[in-house]
């Protein structure tokens, strides 16, 4: 039986298209994607996430909308409810859409601490304390207003003890963290528009900030593009920055000091890269990790998913390779130089150590540093409420309650994760491990998972229908056997590549973690009770059916 409640919509087609982008543009684009390009060595990482582009996001993408707007007119609006109408009712597809419902869940418990991180770099920046200039008051306990921060050192550790990763709890030893008391302000501001609802929440208030994430994006672009050759080192230009993103090879200095040229076969041959720049791919677009059928079940049942769903894949595209690429990597090569590349290492030293120390040396960096850590905050706000959606459409889907109730739950559970993340901070160990298990690593599962409902079950020649529906143009029709000849296998040979490969090192490697351990057992935990409560609902739909 369906959830007795009243339907929800989206305002309109455009303010669809914005809502989604607005979700998939995130911390993925700015942080997470230039992070992955230096990581996975520039240019070499750029040919396996085009081909995932073509052959896994767009393909993809458009069937998750599809998927999720036959759902929503079957009445359902969370992954759990969507699998189990499109599936046949089947007991089968009812649970493994209610598991699911675990990636949204973990990948908001932390990312909504990374936002706060984002808004507090802001407000530091307004304050003029991340700057030479130390006009500006404190919210970090450790900085003293007037200290000059302009080694990267000196960034690093500003970094690591307001972020706790120096040890276990720190963040709760005196009174109040300045962070703890910022995530909780991020965390009851998503909470708010979520309760708001669809079209007056999470709709209107992506549309106003949307803009101010491009308009910011292309005020930083433009300074960047206007530096020339800050340092006057040669090798040190804005095409250097832009080359090291883009070539294919790169000059490695060897130990022995011998200078050699990386080949791309060398790279292109490494799972870890194909596994990684997939992973990207899925994060960003935010695909197969039952978040876009959600918002893609509250379109009207007559309206475009086809071209909305390519316009917002593309859309979020360009604002990870164009604006993202440009606004990380280049600066950091300027200023730095390319041979600081490797220790740009990982997502958070390049944004939060190595682009601070960048500003600081940047005429005007106060502003433009301000200017950058506003807009990570306003595209990381549409994001995570766009990943806690999934987990209110389940409890609404699942417990027919008021939706103040519903958003209470999702509130008290969202926060129990925050709280476990924000106490095990030393070497952000919680966070990683919830990082890699749902966001590298359980969309793959899940996108094996949907794409067989979807060519298997719920078969390619309704796709096609649903996509046809309504269509302002329609999708080729190579599109459907795509995702079933190319996509699927596509998936299914990297995991289990990766598998194969690494499975065993990242076992090991919990095995001598105790934090890793309590993670997966908090995560484990987590996915029993989504199970137990799939369980409880589906037998529930199945008796009031028998009685009809
Ligand atoms: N795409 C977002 C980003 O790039 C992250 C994101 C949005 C997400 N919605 C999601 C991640 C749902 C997992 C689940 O930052």
């Amino acid at each position: 039986m369906k959830p007795s409640r009243q339907q929800e919509h989206w305002g309109s087609r455009v303010g669809v298209v914005i809502a989604v982008a607005g979700g998939a543009v995130g911390l993925g684009n700015f942080l997470r994607f230039p992070g992955q390009v230096v990581s996975y060595g520039g240019g070499a990482f750029m040919i396996p996430y085009l081909l995932s582009f073509l052959f896994i996001a767009i393909p993809l993408a458009s069937s998750e909308w599809a998927l999720g707007r036959r759902g929503g007119r079957l009445g359902y609006h969370s992954p759990f409810g969507i699998y189990y109408a499109v599936g046949n009712k089947s007991r089968f597809w009812g649970l493994c859409g209610g598991l699911s419902g675990l990636t949204p869940l973990v990948i908001s418990m932390y990312y909504i601490i990374v936002e706060a991180w984002c808004l507090l770099y802001a407000l530091q920046y307004l304050g003029g304390l991340l700057d030479h200039c130390g006009l500006g008051f404190s919210l970090l306990n450790e900085v003293k207003p007037g200290l000059l921060l302009d080694s990267s050192s000196e960034y690093g550790s500003l970094f690591e003890s307001f972020t706790g990763m120096n040890a276990d709890g720190s963040l709760f030893k005196n009174a109040v963290s300045p962070l703890a008391v910022v995530t909780l302000v991020c965390a009851a501001a998503n909470f708010y528009l979520i309760y708001r609802g669809v079209s007056k929440g999470i709709e209107r208030f992506s549309k106003i900030v949307a803009p101010l994430v491009l308009i910011c994006s292309f005020v930083v672009i433009a300074r960047i593009l206007t530096l020339g050759n800050p340092t006057g080192t040669p090798g040190q230009s804005l095409i250097d920055g832009l080359g090291f993103m883009w070539n294919p090879t790169r000059e490695i200095v060897l130990e022995s000091g011998e200078i050699v040229r990386s080949s791309v076969f060398d790279s292109l041959s490494n799972p870890e890269v194909w596994l990684a720049a997939t992973a990207q791919l899925f994060f960003t677009v935010s695909i197969c990790l039952g978040a876009t059928c959600s918002y893609a079940s509250y379109v009207k049942p007559n309206e475009d998913v086809a071209l909305s769903s390519v316009t917002a894949t593309v859309a979020n595209e360009f604002c990870e390779v164009v604006l993202g690429g440009l606004m990380a990597i280049p600066p950091a090569v300027m200023f730095l130089g390319i041979q600081a590349a490797d220790k740009f290492g990982s997502t958070f030293s390049l944004g939060f150590i190595v682009l601070p120390n960048v500003f600081g040396q940047m005429p005007a960096g106060q502003f433009f540093g301000f200017l950058f850590f506003t807009l990570l905050f306003c595209a990381a706000i549409t994001s995570s409420m766009s990943i806690i959606q999934p987990t209110l459409a389940l409890f609404q889907d699942a417990l027919r309650i008021s939706r103040t109730v519903c958003v209470l739950l999702v509130s008290l559970v969202v926060l129990s994760g925050t709280a476990f993340v924000c106490w095990f901070t030393k070497d952000l160990a919680a966070l990683d491990a919830f990082d890699f298990w749902l966001a590298n690593f359980a969309p793959f599962l899940g996108g094996v998972f949907q794409t067989i409902l979807i060519v298997r079950v719920w078969k390619l020649s309704n796709l096609q229908k649903e996509w046809d529906s309504g269509a302002i143009v329609k999708l080729p029709r190579f599109f459907g056997p795509i995702i079933k000849y190319v996509s699927l296998p596509y998936l299914a040979a990297i995991f289990a590549f990766w598998c194969y490969k690494n499975l065993k090192g990242r076992v090991l490697d919990v095995a001598e973690n105790d934090v890793a351990q309590y993670s997966l057992i908090f995560i484990a935990a987590l996915a029993v009770g989504l199970l137990a409560l799939s369980w409880i609902v589906i037998e529930r739909w199945k008796k009031e059916e028998r009685l009809k």
